[in-house]
């Protein structure tokens, strides 16, 4: 996040920290700011913002409260483990120069090597740690900042977002490669950050940089250049999100605070999009795609997770559809024939892996198309087509109501490219938000929770068949990411090749029971699993005829099967959350995990 503004009511301190916290889901193992003031104030800190706050408190210099300009950072390990040293901003040795960077340097060995010849002495273990060297080797050759941070930036490779302060300047310069970097606009303000979020409470109005592009930001203005420093026409957006979208609405997480907001998202999802009068689905924005021959998923984590549920609806309709993980996606062994649409599914719509695939099928000739939360996101521009799933900023780490809305979008894709959606199918679509809501009216799952929330439990497994075994993975990963339990999903019929001589009377098994055919077979997986002595929790739309055969039966309504594994969904996040805050653990921000993957 960087600031530089001539308001009286807005320090540079005060943006910055409230920007940081803003963007804590993005990276939290350490954080730090650098103020410019004459003299540059740097503090940097292992830990999470309230040890940088301390820090800046402290000290026998405290940071000053206001300045010309400033940048700070959150960071989410890549080189060199989490220390004070390794935090972000890095500085020159004159500590005139302090620069911020998401995304890798490829080259920066062979830099350091070169800039340690010359004298320059590295306090890190980190790639970034090159760039404000750089900028210093420049300015004493005597360029002048802006001209100085162009020719570090040139002689760089990888993917970066960086931005740079000098202590007697008010601007800050930044670009992008490969990395997200949005500048936000307001009266006398002026915001650079790698997502909207950071800076939200004091402006909605934002320019997305393009790979390339540099921006200058100034209390008088700003401004963006492309590679050569001729200035560039660019669209100022107005994000369009709601008020409750900022905040935790009175809930003690994100986390529960999106898993509550899944009614809503749904509804914005489906607006407009389903026709009254033919009962047909329309999307205004996939005009000129034609009906795919064959189609590819690329994805990661929760969102492969709605791929594959994605990929069935497709395969339904006719369509030979597969989910890929984004980062096993080899275009060159995967023939992509005439006809074939990439679709990448990204809830962020910045993660490298993802991205990498899509810019691939592009080379390669295929048709692409985004599904993404978030708009003007490096995916959605990459692609020939993109398709908001409209959720409202997701905060929390672990993917919720992203998930549900991309299981929707892709419902509604599949009918779109295909042109046919039976009446049963919108009147169960209609009706999700609702039988939403009652699910979350109405869910056991503390009570559950609470009995299940066990540190002795050797494992967790989830299990469903056809539309919802994604829904057992995803099940299974969202234990997993916010309990630290160890939790496996598998479609059910895969028990018995292995999972099965791990079950033991400490191995619950949840059981997604979806009312389709497979139901009569799934009942003989859970008599497997329960007849070795494990507990077995079956999430339903039929409960009578298994409450016998288990030990708890969580209920969602009765609707279109292939919706109901949504609904079923709801209740495992649940769960999960449930048994994570039993066991006390950091929901909205779990160890090691962060919420934008933007390197490989
Ligand atoms: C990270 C997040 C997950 C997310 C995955 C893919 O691992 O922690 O919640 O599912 O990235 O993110 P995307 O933005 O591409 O959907």
């Amino acid at each position: 996040v960087g600031y530089t503004g001539a308001r009286a009511d807005r320090s540079v301190r005060e943006v910055l920290l409230t920007g940081l916290s803003n963007l804590e889901y993005r990276g939290y193992d350490s954080a730090g700011v650098a103020i410019a003031n004459g003299s540059l104030a740097v503090r940097k800190r292992e830990g999470e913002l309230p040890e940088l706050k301390a820090a800046m408190e402290g000290g026998a210099e405290p940071v000053p409260d206001d300045g010309l300009a400033g940048i700070g950072h959150t960071r989410w390990s890549t080189h060199g483990p989490p220390s004070d040293a390794n935090a972000h901003p890095h500085t020159d040795c004159g500590g005139r120069v302090a620069v911020v960077h998401n995304g890798i340097i490829e080259n920066y060995r062979d830099l350091r090597e070169s800039l340690a010849e010359r004298g320059h002495e590295f306090e890190s273990d980190t790639d970034t740690e090159v760039i404000p060297h750089l900028i210093e080797g420049a300015l004493g050759q005597g360029d002048e900042f802006e001209a100085a941070f162009r020719r570090a930036v040139d002689r760089i490779e990888g993917s970066y977002a960086v931005a740079a302060v000098h202590a007697d300047r008010e601007t800050v310069h930044a670009t992008r490669y490969r990395s997200p970097l949005v500048l936000g606009l307001d009266d006398d303000g002026y915001f650079l950050a790698s997502d909207v979020p950071a800076f939200l409470e004091y402006t909605d109005r934002v320019v997305y940089l393009e790979d390339g592009q540099f921006a200058s930001i100034r209390p008088s203005g700003a401004e963006i250049t492309d590679e050569r420093g001729s200035l560039v026409d660019v669209s100022v957006e107005t994000i369009d999100w709601e008020p409750e979208d900022a905040g935790k609405s009175g809930y003690d997480h994100y986390m529960l605070k999106e898993i509550h907001d899944q009614p809503r998202a749904i509804r914005r999802c489906l607006r407009g999009r389903l026709r009254e009068l033919d009962g047909a689905v329309e999307i205004d924005e996939l005009g000129g795609l034609d009906r795919p021959k064959r189609v590819h998923f690329v994805a990661c984590g929760t969102s492969y997770h709605a791929s594959l549920y994605g990929a069935r609806r497709f395969r339904e309709r006719g369509i030979p559809s597969t989910a890929f993980l984004a980062s096993e996606y080899d275009v060159g062994k995967i023939p992509i024939e005439e006809g074939t649409v990439v679709i990448g599914v990204t809830q962020s719509g910045e993660t490298a892996d993802t991205l990498t695939a899509l810019r691939e099928a592009n080379s390669a000739g295929a048709t692409t198309v985004t599904v993404s939360n978030v708009v003007g996101s490096s995916a959605s521009r990459e692609a020939d087509h993109v398709l908001y799933i409209r959720a409202g900023p997701e905060i929390s780490v672990a993917a919720t109501k992203t998930f549900a809305s991309q299981q929707v979008a892709l419902t509604l894709l599949a009918s779109a490219i295909t042109g046919a959606c039976d009446r049963d199918t919108l009147e169960a679509l209609r009706s999700l938000p609702d039988h939403v809501q009652s699910v979350l009216d109405q869910s056991r799952a503390r009570e559950i929770a609470a009995e299940y929330a066990d540190a002795e439990m050797d494992a967790y497994f989830f299990i469903g068949r056809g539309y919802a075994a994604p829904v057992a993975l995803e099940g299974a990963l969202k234990l997993k990411e916010i309990s630290y339990a160890h939790a496996e999903g598998f479609p059910a019929g895969e028990l018995k090749h292995g999972p099965l001589a791990l079950v033991t009377e400490r191995t619950p098994v949840f059981a997604v029971v979806t009312g389709d055919s497979r139901a009569e077979t799934m009942r003989g997986n859970i008599n497997e699993v329960a007849s070795r002595g494990a507990p077995v929790v079956a999430v339903t739309d039929s409960p009578e005829p298994l409450a016998a055969d288990v030990d708890h039966v969580v209920p969602i309504p009765e609707t279109d099967p292939r919706l109901a594994p949504i609904l079923a969904n709801v209740q495992l996040q649940l769960v999960a959350y449930w048994i994570a805050r039993e066991l006390g653990r950091s929901i909205d921000k779990p160890r090691n995990l962060a919420k934008s993957v933007t390197v490989q």
